[in-house]
């Protein structure tokens, strides 16, 4: 193992509220217990493709110290794919040696973390990963940072929109973000006492939800509230903002809400709407557990840099956190059990 005193640190991917609680925790401990120099690469992986005058960002205790409470993350990010374009993965090692960073903490989602084992694998870089996405859907960890801040936003929007829907007596479709998993949306459908909530993993039942709505009609209640993915599929295919795919391959999903609002509309005679909550989900300040999660994750992520646990990922398991190999992180999605979704069903109506 090569010796370690500069220790470099990316985020990747969409951001997640939490993020700057890693860097700040990575930052601190490597400086603090074990003497390391830190730095910030901007932009994630595009920082070792395509670096810039300020790729390289100097993170002293003083540069982190107070950034805990600040959504975002000071490093920027990119989708950026290292392994989309033939010798660019040489490029990235050679740029890392050129920066003078003998370890990296990378910090994404499944797409990030694939790049770090690919990278630890083929080339032996030194790398540590650690698990980021508000959608929770990393097999490898209990839960993710950033899903609870992503829950309060969704479950505080669909609060507010309540008192409107009845006002006017409308149904409003509210659109959360989950691409092939529903944890926000089925946190914040029951968060919210939402009166009916759908999720990519089960295929909703249009004849079922119409049915809820007239009912409720007939007993007074001329209005509603339905949470639904942006995931979820009424005949197989995702509904898209247009074709465009991102470096990974994946789409821009945006539209379902849309969809279903006039779908409900014409079945049911009841005026209704759609509101998609969009990026207001993965922006704001870190709610106290996910600034609490996020800390416990970056310090245990500089023990594992100091040990030399290269190729692993920390993960929440139980109440500890350990570390695991980034195989096991990006092997699956971890969806929605179907019993946690039954449990919801308690309530629709
Ligand atoms: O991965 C998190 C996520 O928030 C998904 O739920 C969503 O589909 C996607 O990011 C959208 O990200 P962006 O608009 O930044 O590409």
């Amino acid at each position: 193992m090569a010796e370690v005193s500069r220790v470099g640190m990316l985020t990747g991917g969409g951001d997640a509220p939490g993020l700057n609680g890693v860097i700040r925790a990575v930052a601190m401990k490597c400086i603090e217990d074990y003497g390391y120099e830190v730095v910030g690469l901007k932009r994630g992986w595009k920082a070792l493709l395509e670096p810039e005058s300020d790729t390289v960002m100097p993170l002293g205790l003083d540069d982190v110290r107070y950034i805990l409470q600040e959504g975002g993350t000071i490093l920027g990010s990119s989708r950026t794919n290292p392994y989309k374009n033939e010798g660019d993965p040489e490029k990235v090692v050679k740029q890392m040696e050129e920066f003078g960073v003998d370890a990296l903490v990378a910090i994404g989602g499944d797409d990030t973390l694939g790049v770090a084992k690919r990278l630890h694998e083929d080339f032996g870089t030194q790398i540590i990963g650690c698990p980021k996405t508000i959608d929770n859907d990393l097999s490898a960890t209990d839960t993710t940072f950033g899903f609870d801040t992503a829950v309060s936003i969704a479950t505080d929007a669909i609060d507010k929109l309540r008192t409107t829907a009845k006002s006017h007596e409308r149904i409003l479709v509210v659109e959360v973000m989950g691409r092939h998993a529903g944890w926000i949306t089925w946190g914040a459908g029951l968060a919210s006492a939402a009166n009916v909530t759908l999720i990519p993993e089960v295929e909703p039942d249009l004849d079922e939800i119409t049915e809820i709505f007239k009912k409720r009609a007939e007993n007074g209640e001329k209005w509603g509230l339905i949470a639904v993915s942006e995931g979820v599929t009424f005949s197989e295919d995702f509904v898209t903002q247009n074709a465009e795919k991102d470096e990974f391959g994946h789409v821009r999903l945006g539209g379902v809400a849309e969809g279903l609002a006039g779908e409900i509309k014409e079945r049911t005679g009841i005026d209704t709407r759609h509101v998609v909550l969009g990026h207001l989900q993965r922006g704001g300040t870190p709610t106290a557990n996910d600034r609490i999660l996020s800390t416990r994750y970056g310090l245990r992520a500089a023990e594992a840099v100091k040990n030399g646990e290269w190729g692993k990922m920390v993960a929440l398991r139980g109440n500890d956190i350990v570390t695991v190999d980034l195989s096991e992180a990006t092997d699956e999605t971890k969806t929605v059990p179907d019993n946690l979704y039954q449990d919801l069903r308690t309530f629709f109506g």
